[in-house]
């Protein structure tokens, strides 16, 4: 037995392999379950007491010097990769963690979606606007409170210069370079002087809604209204509209959507109302038309404008505003899913 080990040690110091492919037949013919040196460890039962200290050594030996020798010829191959200006391109590479997409992008670009469908087109207008834009073209009278210093930010050496506080300036700008028929939405983050909390913030986003064309009639704005609810929050959604004023819109109103957290029945969420506002709206004051050079007695419009952070809450019950501006990762990143 001691013969045959010393003479299969010899035959294992000698081994060559040309590929990666006989380094692995060379494992097997040796180190597997049926290899040669298993079936001499299966002999060692037979092996006299006497002998076995001995022989036991020399096994372990030769299986110990055929691993080492194997393992040499395998990593021959794999080195040969790896001989790249020392760079190893075998190497499993690091898991690259994936970002999410913001809540208020993914919300936003659902949106932009739904109004898509129904033939709407992108439009987009700067943030830092003019007086003209966000207020003296929206039909806002000299004196009206929200020009007050309370509410928008002003660029101090240029009192005509803000930081718009609506969307509503995009109409303007889209306006001025288009006739009827216009079909456009506008998402884009305002401004305004507000102290922030849970419940208010200094900036949010918006997306307005334009629609101009000739015999435009407050039903279709409520049925477009009504669609977009229900893509939105499902099927079941149920809207309703309440008077309100706007400078631009007449007749104005207000938009409650059924409250999608308690199907209505009152939550504290909709104060136990069952309903919850999601936006503004209303037919396009004349005014706004002829001070933007259409046409009033051939056109008539209807305009919305809607909170991005408001939906978001609706839909993922976020209860601080501030989370949206936080870049806590947390948060964030409980919004893979949704992507
Ligand atoms: N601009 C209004 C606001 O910021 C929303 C609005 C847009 C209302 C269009 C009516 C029509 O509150």
């Amino acid at each position: 037995m001691l013969d045959k080990i010393k003479h299969m040690l010899a035959e294992v110091e000698a081994l060559q392999a040309a590929t990666a492919e006989e380094a692995e037949a060379l494992r097997v013919k040796y180190l597997s379950k049926k290899g040669d040196i298993t079936a001499l460890m299966n002999d060692f039962r037979s092996v006299p007491a006497d002998m076995k200290k001995q022989v036991g050594i020399a096994i372990n030996e030769l299986k110990n010097r055929a691993t080492e020798r194997i393992n040499e010829l395998k990593a021959s191959f794999a080195t040969t990769d790896t001989d790249t200006d020392g760079i190893d391109i075998t190497r499993t590479a690091y898991p690259i963690p994936l970002g999410t997409r913001h809540p208020l992008t993914i919300v936003r670009n659902e949106i932009i979606d739904i109004f898509s469908r129904l033939g709407f087109s992108l439009a987009e207008g700067p943030e830092v606007e003019d007086d003209w834009h966000v207020f003296s073209s929206m039909n806002f009278a000299d004196d009206h409170p929200a020009r007050d210093m309370q509410d928008t930010f002003f660029v101090e050496s240029h009192p005509d210069i803000i930081l718009r506080t609506h969307t509503s300036s995009v109409q303007a700008r889209v306006m001025e370079h288009q006739q009827p028929p216009i079909r456009v939405i506008c998402p884009g983050r305002v401004y305004r002087n507000e102290a922030i909390s849970a419940r208010a913030h200094c900036f949010f986003h918006q997306v307005e809604g334009l629609y101009i064309d000739r015999d435009v009639s407050f039903t279709d704005l409520k049925q477009v209204l009504l669609l977009f609810a229900k893509e939105m929050f499902g099927e079941d959604t149920r809207i309703r509209l309440r008077p309100s004023y706007f400078p631009f819109t007449e007749p104005s109103a207000e938009m409650d959507i059924s409250c999608n957290i308690c199907g209505g029945k009152g939550c504290g969420f909709c104060k136990h109302t069952g309903w919850v506002e999601i936006l503004g709206c209303g037919m396009v004051d004349p005014n706004v038309l002829a001070l933007n050079g259409i046409d009033p007695t051939q056109y008539k419009g209807y305009a919305f404008g809607m909170g991005v952070e408001r939906i978001t809450n609706l839909k993922y019950q976020v209860k601080d505003l501030r989370m949206f501006s936080e870049n806590d990762l947390r948060f964030l990143q409980e919004f893979t899913a949704a992507n």
